[in-house]
């Protein structure tokens, strides 16, 4: 039974006093560890002192993007090693916003999955097709080569700790959420790429959120999903009491 992950990335929102607010309602609602994992994907100015409010807590702190190299010349990057240094636990990479206006590529996405490993970092790894892929019928084939992409060079035991997040671009932000089917579909496939590329052990435990317009109204039906194992949440993970809905029902 692989545990649900709901993870809120607040993406550019939020200024200091409501995000230290939003952990302080949360960190003592949330559900135990051991049923569900509670993520909160944070703006990188706050994450050291949102780690600290929610030390001993079952939230964890997220980052939403990474360099893949530990130090350098990378003026405006920050590294592994400084989220790893702060506490921050899980890092969402290749999310499709930074694909698109921040030129991320697999083989970018591909070296931060890898940097976060060596650092102990738990990565969320984004992938997701447009409208017009999903018209012209190439869905399928582009989360394959993204997924078994970013995989790359990665052992057995990393790939099961991987969390892989399909998110379709024609659903995020829009109010247009995939029909449960349709999300289940994809994360089913994704989990046959899996398999093929890595082993069936590394697809059983690898898991698979889906991410577009995920609230409270629809979570459980995608929740109840075989192949879904959690969610990953935009606009719906910006208040604190919409957001413990969700990992309520992660936690059931
Ligand atoms: P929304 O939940 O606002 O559609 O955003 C989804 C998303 O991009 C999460 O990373």
């Amino acid at each position: 039974m692989r545990k649900k992950v709901i993870a809120g990335n607040w993406k550019m929102n939020k200024v200091r006093a409501e995000a230290e607010q939003f952990i302080n309602d949360t960190k003592t609602n949330v559900p135990a560890s051991d049923q569900v994992e509670s993520v909160v994907c944070a703006p990188f100015p706050y994450l050291a002192s949102l780690v600290e409010k929610a030390a001993g807590t079952d939230v964890e702190i997220a980052a939403q993007n990474m360099h893949f190299e530990d130090n350098g010349a990378f003026t405006g990057e920050v590294s592994p090693v400084m989220l790893k240094d702060i506490g921050v636990t899980y890092v969402v990479l290749g999310h499709s916003e930074r694909r698109e206006y921040f030129a991320e590529t697999d083989e970018t996405v591909n070296k931060k999955t890898h940097a976060a490993f060596n650092h102990g970092i738990t990565p969320i790894v984004c992938v997701g097709e447009t409208l017009e892929q999903r018209e012209a019928n190439e869905t399928m084939t582009l989360v394959e080569s993204q997924v078994k992409k970013a995989l790359e060079g990665l052992t057995e035991d990393q790939v099961k700790q991987t969390i892989i997040a399909y998110e379709p671009i024609w659903a995020i932000g829009t109010g247009k959420t995939a029909t449960s089917e349709q999300a289940n579909e994809v994360c089913t496939h994704i989990r046959g790429v899996v398999e093929k590329a890595v082993s069936a052990d590394a697809a059983q435990a690898v898991r698979i959120q889906y991410g577009g317009s995920v609230k409270p109204a629809n979570v459980d039906e995608l929740l109840s999903q075989s192949d879904i194992d959690g969610a990953l949440v935009g606009g719906a993970s910006l208040e604190a009491d919409s957001f413990l809905k969700l990992v309520e029902a992660g936690a059931k």
